[in-house]
């Protein structure tokens, strides 16, 4: 199901992570997540399913750990196009050794959770048709609920993983922010509107009535700063927008509103307050 990731939309695309040991980030992504490799220099692999880029890992060589309690990258969340899928993936895993550091049943999804070599979040995850979705107004209801790993497996059993399915994309990035209405106001620049929240503490947001494309937290602590630019992590992530002229409303609508916002080679370059940075792309 993908009609919350194309056409008119605004929508994640892809990311950039800075990293350390290029050879373990690749082995990983490729050999225990799936990706495909659709290039490789010395310095930069670019990942992808079905030759779409999802993930580029990047080491220019001086990137360094990123300290604690920063802005920056929650997870990302790779969104298959079904739930055995999701049971291929668990058996896959486990046959593989690959440590999971949770799942759960948000009733307008099934997601699992887990770390890269380099301590970046990982959440693969499917979704629940969307008409089964419970929508108070214009808030979407989700939970937090134990996921059912055993019918997942059971489910999985009959597709031998041999990597990402096709279909497979960059369903939403979850961020830490340093203050919230000041990352709303931000993003709502852009298009997005608050779909849910959780106590004061993480807002979820869309367009087109997604349960979320962006999820904003401060669990990092109220006015965290951003991480420096060389450290591992989140360089910058892309979202797609439908046309040139909503592309050009989008950085008029950043310049009103007194954010950094420039086009450089048809991509509009901006970051949030908190500095998670973003290219804005035509797709
Ligand atoms: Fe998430």
């Amino acid at each position: 199901m993908n009609k919350f990731h194309e056409g008119s939309l605004i929508y994640p695309l892809n990311l950039s992570l800075n990293v350390i040991d290029m050879d373990r980030m690749t082995s990983f992504y490729t050999d225990s997540m799936g990706f495909e490799m659709l290039e490789k220099k010395e310095d930069f692999v670019e990942l992808g399913v079905d030759g779409r880029r999802i993930l580029t890992l990047v080491s220019p060589g001086d990137v360094v750990e990123k300290p604690p309690r920063r802005s920056g990258l929650y997870h990302f969340a790779i969104l298959l196009p079904d739930r055995k899928y999701l049971g291929s993936l668990i058996n896959h895993l486990r046959d593989n050794n690959v440590p999971l550091t949770g799942g759960a049943d948000h009733e307008v999804s099934e997601a699992l959770y887990l770390q890269d070599p380099e301590d970046n979040g990982i959440e693969v995850y499917a979704d629940v048709t969307d008409s089964k979705w419970e929508w108070d107004g214009d808030q979407v209801q989700m939970g937090t609920d134990p996921l059912d790993f055993r019918s997942l497996m059971e489910l999985g059993k009959d597709i031998n993983w041999t990597g990402m399915p096709k279909g497979t994309r960059l369903g939403h990035m979850h961020l830490h922010v340093g203050d919230l209405e000041e990352a709303y106001r931000f993003y709502s620049l852009i298009g997005f509107k608050r779909v849910a929240q959780m106590a004061g503490s993480a807002n979820f947001i869309s367009t087109g009535g997604y349960h979320h494309h962006i999820g904003l937290n401060v669990w990092n602590g109220r006015g965290a700063k951003p991480a420096p630019e060389n450290a591992t992590g989140l360089r910058y992530y892309t979202l797609a927008a439908p046309d040139r002229e909503t592309q050009e409303k989008i950085l008029e609508s950043l310049r009103d509103g007194n954010q950094k916002a420039e086009m450089k080679d048809g991509i509009l370059h901006t970051q949030d307050p908190s500095g998670n940075r973003i290219q804005i792309i035509i797709a």
